[in-house]
């Protein structure tokens, strides 16, 4: 079957609602409504025990924009009141006194990612304080990363030159879709002209990998507007595409979500088409597919951890890094240390105020019991590698999953070979599916309300 044209009663059968998994368990089936700074404590200390690897991501969330795109289902408040940036910088530096106190071994920061909201809501000069207070008297890996999310009608000049004389060498620029006409229905009015000048400024600065986001099944999308989109994204050649499928999930973000009409956005045999149609231009263009939503030029890192079978997934998404600790700072971050995932509160106040009065703003949380644990890995093989073996001593057995595969298996997108599950090309489309089958709290609970978007 040629995976460029997907017949519509596969994308009718398999269009259902599903996780992404950037983790799992995912967030909705985590078993800690509270979770205690001793709990929390106690996952990370484990981590540290149990890992070679000194190695630690931090994740800092921005939530600030100053416009909403009502599209957008980013943790963000939108606000023009610039007055909020030196308190919240000022809590995201002491979270993280409090909580780096807690390590029990030296660690080195392998990786800072500045997201969002928009990082580039805050001036270049609390961005400085920030980043500076995060690394004051802590060691780094040698090959450390620092990148940033970028919106690029509020980038400045000053903002790339101060964050790439601090150390950062990755950006990624939030682009969607240049159609007036889309971005009038998503309230992100963009011109082309601003993002070529943002963009060519960051190479000239020294960005050596810039990254561009762009979504398919937006409102008004329509196949030949978004050749046109990636066209002019291939004509700026940035190192990394990101072509993430629109999540509709207005029952999670209220308002923002409902700026448009659903009858305005395309069928699900419309959206498929619009990503298959916009990897066709990719691939000819020299970038090779990675996972199920990146695009990197062949010798980018990304590309070459894909070659390689060192592709990992965590919050964040594809990404080269391994460390086994990922903190994530700032109102509703998520925290992954393998054996645990925390989550920060999600309201700003509630997390300035636990900050403030020095304690580690964790909510919600899940300790990953030993099948947690095996199902985590088969999922991140499926993801990463779209290929995963069962081994004989397993919480799974392999021919349950085979069972609730049969119907992929019937429709030639899943290869069972011994205890080998794999996906053809064909299949590739439908990686979140074949995690179904291997999700025990999924299949075993229902959500009883709306929960995930839609996997095709
Ligand atoms: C935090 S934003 C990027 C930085 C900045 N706020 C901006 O918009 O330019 C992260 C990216 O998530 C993606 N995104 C946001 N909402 C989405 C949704 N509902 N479905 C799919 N992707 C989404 C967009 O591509 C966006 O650029
Ligand atoms: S897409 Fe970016 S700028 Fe727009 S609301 Fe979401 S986080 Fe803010």
């Amino acid at each position: 079957m040629n995976s460029d044209r997907i017949p519509s009663d596969l994308i009718q059968k398999y269009n259902v609602p599903g996780p992404r998994y950037t983790s799992y368990p995912t967030v909705p089936y985590w078993t800690k409504e509270q979770w205690s700074e001793q709990e929390w404590v106690a996952v990370i200390r484990k981590a540290e025990h149990h890992f070679q690897s000194e190695a630690i991501s931090l994740y800092i969330h921005l939530p600030y924009c100053d416009s909403l795109c009502t599209f957008c289902g980013c943790h963000k408040h939108i606000t023009t009141n610039h007055a909020v940036e030196e308190p919240y910088i000022s809590a995201v530096l002491e979270e993280w006194r409090l909580l780096r106190k807690q390590f029990s071994k030296p660690f080195r920061i392998a990786e800072i990612h500045l997201g969002g909201g928009t990082p580039t809501f805050f001036s270049p000069q609390e961005l400085k304080r920030l980043v500076l207070g995060l690394t004051t008297d802590a060691l780094l890996t040698d090959h450390v990363e620092f990148g940033f999310e970028a919106h690029p009608l509020s980038t400045s000049d000053e903002h790339l030159q101060v964050l790439h004389d601090l150390g950062f060498n990755r950006v990624s620029f939030g682009i969607q879709d240049y159609d007036p006409v889309v971005q009038k229905a998503i309230h992100r009015e963009q011109p082309f002209e601003t993002v070529r000048k943002v963009h060519d400024k960051a190479r000239e600065t020294g960005f050596s990998s810039i990254s561009h986001d762009l979504v398919f099944g937006l409102p008004k999308q329509k196949p030949e507007s978004f050749a046109e989109t990636v066209q002019k994204t291939i004509s700026l050649r940035p190192d990394r595409i990101s072509l993430y499928s629109y999540a509709h999930v207005p029952w999670i973000k209220g308002n923002g979500q409902r700026g448009f009409k659903d009858s305005d956005l395309p069928s699900p045999e419309i959206k498929r088409q619009l990503y298959e149609a916009a990897k066709q231009q990719f691939l000819e263009a020299g970038y090779q597919e990675i996972g199920m939503d990146h695009f990197a030029l062949p010798n980018d890192e990304l590309a070459i951890a894909a070659k390689n079978g060192n592709l990992h997934r965590n919050f964040m998404g594809y990404t080269t890094q391994q460390s086994p600790i990922l903190i994530g700072l700032g109102m509703s971050a998520i925290s992954d240390a393998w054996f645990g995932f925390a989550q920060n509160e999600k309201k700003i106040t509630d997390y300035l105020s636990r900050v403030n009065s020095g304690k580690l703003p964790v909510t919600r949380g899940h300790k990953l019991n030993a099948e947690d644990l095996e199902i985590r890995q088969h999922i991140l093989n499926l993801m990463c590698r779209f290929e995963t073996t069962i081994k004989k001593r397993s919480y799974l057995s392999a021919e349950t999953i085979a069972e609730r595969l049969q119907p992929m298996i019937e429709d030639q997108l899943v290869e069972v070979h011994e205890n080998t599950i794999s996906l053809s090309p064909a299949g590739i489309p439908f990686v979140r599916n074949c995690c179904m089958a291997f999700d025990a709290h999924l299949n075993a609970v229902q959500p009883d309300k709306p929960t995930f978007s839609m996997t095709v």
